[in-house]
């Protein structure tokens, strides 16, 4: 088996990483319509630098990563919570969807969703932060729609092409998502 559905939506799952994806992921972030969004925007990603981070993660007691699956078991990301911080209940949060299709179509809120619901109904986090860029609307819209609020932002910190943008950084507590913890539970017995 490929991938597993630990964490089951609509239209996609969250499943544990799965290494043979490496070449996928390294394709995905050397695809600059991609990576600009994400910090790394200038690395260079062999397939071995790729196997390296992500064994890394995966070994990590304060990551936690998984790959978006669609409904037909098709890799279309990834995203995980990192920093995990279990004395303070607080942790930093990173997606990308790499299968371009997929973008605003919705998947991205499903998975986040599905992620956050993890995070403070498995984990027991109560604060999830992030760090967005200012020119990436597609994502600050989304994680608004979720309920992220702008916590402050560091100005012009993003040189890209000469022109600066900032960090913008965001965070939900665990009183502020869609609770989907009972509908992913409703078909056990929980005695
Ligand atoms: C960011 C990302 C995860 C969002 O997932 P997604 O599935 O594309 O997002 P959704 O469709 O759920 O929501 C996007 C929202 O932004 C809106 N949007 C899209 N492009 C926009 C733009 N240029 N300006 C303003 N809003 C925009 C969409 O209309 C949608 O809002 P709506 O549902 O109210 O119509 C995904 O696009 C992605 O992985 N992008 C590349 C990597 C990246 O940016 N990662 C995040 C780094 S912080």
């Amino acid at each position: 088996m490929k991938y597993y559905k630990k964490l089951i939506g609509e239209r996609l799952y969250l499943s544990p990483v799965n290494l043979d994806d490496i070449e996928k992921y390294a394709e995905w972030l050397n695809d600059l319509e991609i990576s600009l969004y994400l910090t790394g925007t200038s690395e260079v990603y062999t397939n071995d630098k790729e196997r390296e981070i992500l064994e890394n993660l995966l070994k990590s007691d304060t990551d936690v990563l998984f790959a978006i699956i669609n409904n037909d078991d098709k890799l279309i990301g990834n995203l995980g919570l990192h920093q995990i911080d279990y004395k303070n209940r607080k942790a930093t949060f990173g997606i990308f969807i790499g299968e371009k299709d997929y973008w605003n179509n919705g998947f991205g809120t499903e998975a986040i969703n599905l992620l956050l619901n993890y995070g403070f109904y498995f984990l027991n986090l109560h604060n999830i932060n992030l760090e967005v860029y200012s020119y990436n609307e597609r994502a600050i819209n989304c994680y608004k729609k979720i309920g992220f609020k702008e916590i402050g932002r560091r100005r012009e910190s993003i040189i890209l092409g000469g022109k600066f943008y900032d960090e913008i950084s965001m965070d939900i507590l665990s009183n502020e998502i869609k609770n989907d913890f009972d509908s992913m539970i409703e078909n056990f017995q929980i005695i």
